[in-house]
């Protein structure tokens, strides 16, 4: 999609706000670790993360999320900057170790107030919630990670101490964020928390965050929360970089390694059968016990699709880039990530390729057809260098991030189309679209260095500057009917 003027930007909002079905969610999305900073405070524990970014060489720009963007101190002016962006809906995360410090036991007064708090402003301001419980922060005391059983164990016990506090005030619960990420990132490559390389002995990890996940809708439940129940994966489509019988199979191969591993069980109640030859890589999951898969396809209010930029695969050993960082393990695979010069990219180097998320939905819906329940876009969003300007006659600041603009108008209009072409998306009830983010953040591996933000954060005094497209996504808000 080519750049609009500003004004074609404006029309184009005023024109999508007005396509919008009625009672479209539209939202913006943080998480605790990436916005909370006060990693000290409260008596908070320690997370995987706090520990993974102390490690030399983790972090891109060698920094630490202990500020962060200094949330944890400014509630009261991001609610505000929420409130005046004029969004329904507000997706953030509880911080599992501020609660739990030790990832079991009761709810640590601190970390209950600081929500509450939270919550009641949110409130005030009239904006509904969509709370994720694990958004990657796991407690560093519980031994072993996700690659313990015992993990998804606490984790249930948390949800359901998090269901008896907040069950009454919550809109949405999303129970795990992107396990995908988690599992490839965090436990097979080893380019994110808690840094591991197992490669295809990741798999545990994936299937204890998944019974995390169901033990936790069960919780929830148990304890009688109002608001609807999810989970949000992050779907990538998938395809080969040529015609060849290897670039096909290792596609598959990735396909199910990325999306159907972490959206089967959940939806169909089983997972994946291997491609054929990798049955071997994928024993970890032909042996769970049947009473789990039960448990981890709980039936579901609400799916929560995280969609950023489609994957290509090559057969052959590449070089140990991944989307994230650099991996030694990647480059000891048979297949790598292939470029795509045929797209324009983000800051982080991902393709902008918006008619890719009308293909994740249209595979959402091929898969798994009656059995999706209501669908949300819980994250969508793109890194610039964004800076902030002033303007030479008032002295304003402003942030000029057009090509943010032109990144989220053609994506939703991507999703609006899907859903509403007569295509296969034309199933899916798409209920709403959060935007990732509403702050630059504390981007995981790659530090300070990607700003996703409709608001500009000054990352030395924290001053926070709504960008033009924050004007954009306030202006489709308008402009529904
Ligand atoms: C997603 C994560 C989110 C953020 C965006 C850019 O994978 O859920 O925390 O890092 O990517």
């Amino acid at each position: 999609m080519p750049a609009m003027s500003p004004e074609e930007r404006r029309e184009f909002a005023r024109d999508l706000g007005g396509r919008l079905p009625a009672g479209f969610v539209l939202g913006a999305a943080t998480s605790a670790f990436q916005i909370e900073g006060a990693t000290h405070e409260g008596g908070r524990g320690e997370s995987v993360w706090d520990a993974f970014t102390t490690q030399p060489g983790r972090i891109l720009d060698g920094s630490t999320a202990d500020r962060a963007t200094d949330h944890f101190h400014r509630t009261t002016e991001d609610v505000a900057l929420l409130h005046d962006l004029g969004v329904d809906s507000y997706r953030f995360s509880f911080a599992w170790p501020r609660l739990q410090p030790e990832g079991k036991g009761a709810l640590r007064a601190s970390g209950v107030e600081f929500y509450e708090r939270l919550l009641d402003q949110l409130a005030a301001a009239g904006i509904d919630t969509m709370a994720t419980l694990f958004h990657w922060d796991t407690p560093n005391e519980l031994r072993g990670g996700w690659f313990a059983r015992d993990t998804a164990l606490r984790f249930g016990d948390f949800a359901h101490a998090m269901g008896e506090r907040f069950g009454d005030r919550i809109g949405r619960w999303v129970t795990v964020n992107e396990p995908a990420t988690v599992t490839l990132d965090g436990y097979a490559l080893g380019v994110h928390a808690p840094g591991a390389t197992r490669l295809f002995n990741s798999l545990p990890a994936a299937h204890h965050q998944l019974l995390g996940h169901g033990l936790s809708v069960q919780a929830l439940r148990a304890a009688g929360v109002q608001g609807g129940i999810g989970i949000v994966n992050v779907h990538s489509p998938v395809v080969p970089a040529t015609g060849s019988e290897a670039d096909a199979a290792f596609a598959e191969l990735f396909d199910l390694l990325h999306n159907r591993v972490f959206a089967d069980p959940v939806l169909l109640g089983h997972y994946p059968a291997p491609p054929e030859g990798f049955e071997a890589l994928f024993s970890a999951l032909a042996e769970v016990d049947p009473a789990d898969l039960a448990v981890i396809s709980e039936k579901l209010d609400f799916y929560g699709l995280n969609y950023y930029a489609p994957t290509k695969i090559a057969a052959g050993s590449g070089g140990s880039a991944t989307p994230d960082g650099s991996s030694d393990a990647m480059a000891s695979l048979p297949f790598h990530l292939a470029p795509w010069p045929e797209f324009p990219r983000t800051g982080f180097g991902w393709p902008i390729a918006p008619e890719f998320l009308g293909t994740a939905l249209d595979e959402l819906a091929t898969r798994y057809g009656s059995l999706l329940p209501p669908v949300f876009i819980t994250e969508n969003g793109a890194s610039f260098a964004d800076a902030v300007e002033l303007d030479p006659e008032t002295g304003e600041p402003h942030v000029h991030d057009g090509s943010r603009i032109d990144y989220l108008a053609a994506h939703l209009d991507a999703a609006v189309g899907a859903v509403t072409g007569g295509g296969p998306a034309s199933a899916i009830s798409l209920r709403g679209y959060y935007v990732w983010s509403l702050l630059d953040n504390w981007e995981w591996a790659a530090g300070f260095t990607q700003r996703f933000g409709l608001v500009h954060v000054d990352f030395d005094d924290f001053t926070r500057t709504p960008k033009d497209s924050y004007a954009w996504l306030r202006l489709v808000a308008e402009s529904r009917t």
